[in-house]
């Protein structure tokens, strides 16, 4: 059977962070380090004040580049009277990922795995490629019920997802106690819900369609853990949060991923 053996994604997800000068030292420090041409792809999600004067700085250089740039977030809405969202439509021309579903943002913002869905629908009628966050609380692990909140958040969130779209979509795996705790998830763990993932796309897709997804892990990624979860089957790339934001860091991150 021909698999089709996609790129590692390393994605870097700034949060809330940097000024638009310090964001574009850290871009133009990163493109130092690793050059423009890696051998994975490379999504950096800075804040959305950023992309305007980073998407320029990209297409200035005109060279083939592995960088791309990504939105940590769209609105559900299309356009209207909704104060402070910023919608596909805005962000199209200087991105080509978004960020869907963050924990951050169903924790502090209310979203939930029906507006992950919209939001979802949106980014790709607008040809924006989707980064689905998914993951379960250290309660509901606690609870024995890990598996099942992840199932029901794909399950929502995947409705309405063609075949044909796959091919644009990244899932990441990021367990809600790993994110930004140093807490890092055992290789074991991540395998096992990865694997979850992967199933379940191959049982609403077929196994050839499923392939075209990656799936990512994401929670207290570092430099030293990188190798561990890239060298597990089923691990497109990673998500990475606290460590985008030390280009030494993050740089390491990439050229492990490119070794693997
Ligand atoms: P972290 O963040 O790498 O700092 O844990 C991950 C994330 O943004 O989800």
């Amino acid at each position: 059977m021909l698999m089709n053996i996609p790129k590692k994604l390393i994605v870097g997800n700034w949060k809330m962070n940097t000024t638009i000068a310090e964001g574009s030292v850290l871009f133009n420090n990163l493109r130092k380090d690793i050059g423009d041409l890696a051998d994975c792809d490379i999504v950096l999600c800075p804040p959305a004040t950023h992309l305007f004067s980073l998407h320029r700085e990209l297409i200035s250089n005109k060279t083939k580049t592995s960088f791309k740039l990504g939105v940590q977030n769209i609105s559900e809405h299309e356009m209207g009277p909704y104060t402070g969202e910023i919608s596909a439509s805005m962000v199209k021309e200087l991105v080509d990922y978004v960020i869907v579903g963050h924990s951050e943002r169903r924790k502090y913002f209310n979203e939930t795995d029906k507006t992950d869905s919209q939001k979802l629908g949106i980014a790709m009628r607008h040809g924006l490629r989707p980064i689905l966050c998914v993951g379960e609380t250290k309660q509901e692990r606690g609870d024995g019920q890990a598996k099942q909140a992840v199932l029901d958040q794909l399950n929502t969130a995947l409705r309405g997802v063609t075949e044909k779209e796959l091919k644009d979509l990244a899932i990441a795996y990021e367990p809600v106690w790993a994110i930004g705790t140093g807490n890092f998830a055992k290789p074991a763990v991540v395998e096992e819900m990865i694997m979850l993932v992967r199933n379940t796309l191959a049982q609403t897709y077929g196994r050839i369609a499923s392939t075209h997804v990656r799936v990512l892990y994401g929670g207290s990624v570092s430099a030293q853990n990188t190798k561990a979860y890239l060298n597990l089957q089923g691990v497109d790339g990673l998500f990475v949060g606290g460590a985008s934001l030390n280009h030494n860091q993050f740089s390491a991150i990439v050229k492990a991923a490119t070794s693997v």
